[in-house]
């Protein structure tokens, strides 16, 4: 039976909310009563009463800030935040193009530190907020290939753990899931077999589910995780 009020009078903002695991985030927290501002670079693929829609190229630091200045206007506040956009291109160092490497960089650590800073000035005035990353395995597992990815990751989880200190004050918790191999177009770009092989080694052998995912999103939105904060919890057994 879904509880379609527990995020009743919350506003949760997810980035790349158009597919994939932001797409399941979103449309849990509307189920469940939230309002959902996603922030992505195309049209919206949501239709719903209480979600709003934000075409923004997140590896632009300026458009990021001009969506919050809109935002400050238009919505009362901001309680939830997903980090969840990324980009990822998978290949050798030595023949990384310089301009994935840098887009990586933009997407997956650059637009979640600027997120994250101006969502925490508006969850200071309600002191309460949650930001919750949506880290990889690539950290503990450092694939061949994944070496600029997996660092913008590492990088996003000692970033929340900084904030985590410095919004504490305000009541902001700041944690990361790093989550395994699930189904998308992301993961959809990289070879099967190299995918399986990396499954086949994890402590839990499996894909992850959108569920694996809602169900620690659930708990770090919460009022349940108040003293869990500047946390990386990593699905599948991963460490
Ligand atoms: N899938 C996996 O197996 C896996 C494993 C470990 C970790 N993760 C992490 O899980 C998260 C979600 O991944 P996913 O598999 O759902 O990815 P996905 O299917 O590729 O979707 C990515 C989303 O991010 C948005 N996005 C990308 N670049 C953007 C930009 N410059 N500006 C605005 N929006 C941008 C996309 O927007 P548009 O739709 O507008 O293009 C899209 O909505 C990521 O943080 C990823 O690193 C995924």
């Amino acid at each position: 039976m879904i509880d379609t009020t527990q995020y009743a009078g919350r506003v949760a903002l997810v980035t790349g909310a158009r597919r994939g695991v932001g797409r399941i985030v979103s449309e849990h927290f509307l189920s469940r009563g939230a309002e959902v501002v996603g922030l992505a670079r195309g049209e919206p693929t949501i239709d719903h009463p209480r979600y709003r829609h934000c075409r923004v190229d997140l590896a632009d630091a300026e458009a990021i800030q001009a969506v919050f200045a809109d935002l400050r206007g238009t919505v009362e506040h901001v309680d939830i935040v997903v980090n969840n956009a990324a980009v990822l291109t998978s290949q050798y160092a030595m023949i990384m193009p310089a301009g994935a490497a840098q887009a990586m960089v933009n997407v997956n650590l650059l637009a979640p530190f600027m997120v994250s800073r101006e969502a925490a000035k508006l969850m200071r005035k309600r002191k309460w907020g949650r930001i919750i990353n949506i880290g990889s395995m690539a950290v503990s597992l450092e694939p061949v290939g994944d070496s600029v990815y997996a660092a913008c990751k590492a990088g996003l989880s000692t970033m929340a753990n900084v904030m985590a200190r410095e919004f504490a004050s305000f009541n902001v918790t700041c944690n990361t899931i790093a989550v395994t191999a699930i189904d998308s177009d992301m993961l959809r770009q990289l070879p099967r077999d190299k995918v399986e092989a990396i499954i086949e080694r994890l402590p839990l052998p499996r894909f992850a589910e959108g569920d694996d995912i809602l169900n620690v999103i659930d708990f770090l939105a919460s009022e349940r995780s108040s003293y869990i904060t500047a946390q990386t919890i990593f699905l599948g057994g991963v460490n």
